[in-house]
């Protein structure tokens, strides 16, 4: 059976005697060190990244020689030297535009913890889920470098399947990852995906 939930479980009270500003800050730090996928200096764009619980952990992860690009619906405000942030919508027809004014490069590392507003209807949760992680998944065929990885959380349900599929062919390694902080009753999954392999363009006739 499922733990019952506990708003204020160990998680939420590490993470304020860590200073850290969301529990979900403990979810990218066991992904990452499970996955070996921060080194110093990497550029990492963070999607749904308000207020701000995995940027700090990256931040720290990348050093002052990386770059982190965090965008969210929600303001992000007061983060280190190596944190740049905007208030953007995945689905914003101007997103390449206003990223590229935050970074113009490439990524090493691609994450998403981004999550709709629930409405309490499973099946349209998990639509929602899904297309944000499938936004995400296009932003890397963009963004990220060759060999690079890509975090996305997902609401486990109808299409996922297809999701992992997708994936898979552009990923020469993928796991599915459910952290110790993620709490017992969620359906929310981590797919970690390593070693980016970018479609070649399409060949002119
Ligand atoms: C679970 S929270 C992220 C927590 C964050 N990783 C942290 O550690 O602080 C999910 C976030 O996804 C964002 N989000 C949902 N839909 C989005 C969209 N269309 N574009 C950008 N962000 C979105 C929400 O605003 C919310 O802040």
């Amino acid at each position: 059976m499922s733990k019952p939930y506990d708003p204020r479980d160990r998680f939420y009270k590490k993470a304020k005697q860590e200073g850290l500003r969301a529990r979900s800050a403990f979810k990218i730090e066991e992904i990452a060190q499970r996955a070996q996928l921060f080194r110093r200096g990497m550029a990492v764009l963070d999607l749904g990244a308000a207020p701000g619980g995995w940027l700090q952990i990256i931040s720290r992860q990348i050093g002052p020689e990386g770059v982190v690009v965090g965008i969210d619906l929600q303001p992000i405000k007061g983060m280190g030297p190596n944190v740049r942030t905007a208030v953007l919508d995945i689905y914003a027809p101007d997103l390449r535009e206003r990223l590229r004014e935050l970074h113009d490069g490439s990524y090493d590392v691609v994450t998403s913890d981004m999550a709709p507003k629930t409405t309490g209807v499973k099946t349209t949760d998990e639509a929602r889920s899904l297309d944000l992680a499938e936004h995400a998944l296009h932003l890397c065929a963009e963004l990220l470098k060759p060999g690079g990885s890509f975090v996305a959380k997902v609401f486990e349900g109808g299409g996922f399947e297809g999701y992992l599929r997708q994936v898979r062919a552009a990923f020469s390694k993928v796991k599915l990852v459910r952290p110790e902080a993620t709490r017992g009753r969620s359906f929310e999954i981590f797919v970690v995906a390593q070693g980016h392999r970018p479609a070649p363009p399409a060949s002119t006739p």
